[in-house]
């Protein structure tokens, strides 16, 4: 169910209409609907319960990196959300938001010696690690503080996830995991290094991926791998399988939560009964997308109508810094004005006023708008303010979350102040 609808001809997130909200906070504003993120992350949890699983054998770790607004991360950590994060800063989120820290995996090519003592001081729940070095690395450094780390090796199960390049991370020349071939040997450097406990195996093949075929395929994979490891006196307590459910863009039919779930977990029942294991491994999902995508929009005002010689132009005061997926992917947002009106549709480009060709947020689009009205681009809840930056000194957008009938802001706007408070000028 979507959680943004039109209610007597105004666009809502819940029970708020987003003119409410464009009047009160401004524009352009982030707004996520509480009901759309509890009820995505409930899709997982759900699962997981009705394959008999509890939070010892099955743990979602919600991808940091896709919407890390302080109450997002609150709101799912009281689900019982664990996290997955990429850097210091984003545990530092997760801190800060009330996260347990035994629930969060750290994944990500390039930890440095500060990250991982920072991780370590909190005993955290497992590094997903993904090269020899990094073993190294991270040895030492628990050494140092007289720790061990848990890890689980990023493999790279090279299997196509049929996404766009740009975010597909399974196959063999990207820069993510340990390859497949090579896994068995890395798991012996790590196996005889005296800080570290080898407790899981991991992969993350892509993003958006609308079948679960492939991310069937890659469990297929790490199950053959952790019999062989099994074989070596190489032990694997949980087994995770990164994040990937794509969301709906642009009539796209992504599979179901619940039905990929069942999948996974008859994959694995099917695997412990034939080994006989008494207890199930523990399997843990790292997904970004599919809780917090479309459970946000993005709202913007048309600031000008301009008819160019091929084409219209609808230049609206949000832009490629604000939701940087168009110009970086050529990625489709649904636009959607917020007052339906009886006007003749026309075709717009619309745009931003970032000085740059790129900076469009929708391209040829019908729609009945005029100066002044209101637009939301839909299905931006993920990658849409974590992507965002500065560029033209454009303050970051606000965030707002609706939970019923009230609309609570979780970001102010930033000011030019905030932008240049940590510049200064030569003595
Ligand atoms: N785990 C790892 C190790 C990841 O690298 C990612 C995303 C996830 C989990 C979460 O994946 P999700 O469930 O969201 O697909 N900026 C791009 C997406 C980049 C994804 C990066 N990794 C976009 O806007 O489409």
């Amino acid at each position: 169910m979507s959680h943004f609808s039109y209610k007597d001809g105004v666009l809502c997130a819940e029970n708020v209409p987003l003119t409410q909200i464009a009047q009160q906070f401004g524009t352009p504003t982030y707004i996520y609907s509480k009901a759309a993120l509890v009820e995505n992350f409930s899709s997982y949890a759900d699962a997981c319960k009705k394959h008999g699983r509890n939070e010892e054998t099955a743990l979602v770790c919600y991808s940091v990196k896709s919407n890390s607004n302080l109450a997002v991360l609150n709101v799912l950590g009281k689900l019982g959300s664990g996290f997955d994060i990429v850097s210091g800063g984003e545990l530092l989120r997760v801190l800060a938001a009330g996260g347990s820290p035994r629930k969060v995996i750290f994944s990500g090519v390039g930890k440095s010696r500060e990250e991982m003592q920072l991780a370590l001081s909190h005993d955290i729940l497992c590094f997903n690690v993904e090269s020899i070095p990094e073993l190294h690395r991270l040895n030492a450094v628990a050494g140092e503080m007289g720790k061990l780390a848990s890890v689980s090796l990023r493999v790279n199960p090279n299997v196509d996830a049929k996404t766009h390049p740009y975010i597909s991370t399974g196959l063999k020349d990207n820069k993510f995991g340990v390859a497949y071939e090579d896994a068995l040997t890395t798991y012996r450097v790590a196996a005889a290094l005296p800080n570290i406990s080898v407790t899981g195996i991991d992969c993350h093949i892509g993003s958006q991926l609308l079948d679960d075929a492939p991310l069937l395929e890659a469990v297929d994979k790490l199950i053959e791998l952790i019999d062989t490891l099994a074989n070596e006196g190489i032990a694997i307590h949980h087994l995770d399988i990164g994040g990937g459910i794509g969301i709906n863009y642009d009539n796209d039919k992504p599979v179901a939560v619940g039905d990929y779930l069942s999948r996974v977990f008859a994959k694995i029942d099917a695997w412990r009964a034939k080994n006989h294991q008494d207890t199930p491994i523990k399997v843990l999902f790292e997904p970004g997308r599919s809780i917090v995508g479309n459970a946000g929009v993005l709202l913007t005002e048309v600031q000008y109508i301009k008819h160019g010689e091929t084409k219209n132009f609808a230049i609206v005061d949000a832009a490629m810094n604000d939701l940087m997926r168009p110009a970086m992917y050529e990625a489709w947002h649904g636009v959607q004005p917020v007052l339906q009106r009886e006007l003749a549709a026309q075709t717009y480009d619309v745009v931003g006023p970032v000085c740059e060709s790129g900076d469009w947020l929708a391209r040829s689009r019908e729609l009945t708008i005029q100066q002044g009205d209101l637009l939301a681009i839909m299905s931006a809840g993920a990658y849409g303010m974590t992507m965002s930056s500065n560029y033209n000194t454009r303050g970051r957008a606000a965030e707002i979350m609706v939970d019923g009938a009230s609309a609570h802001l979780i970001r102010k706007r930033e000011s030019a102040a905030d932008l240049f408070a940590l510049e200064s000028l030569l003595p």
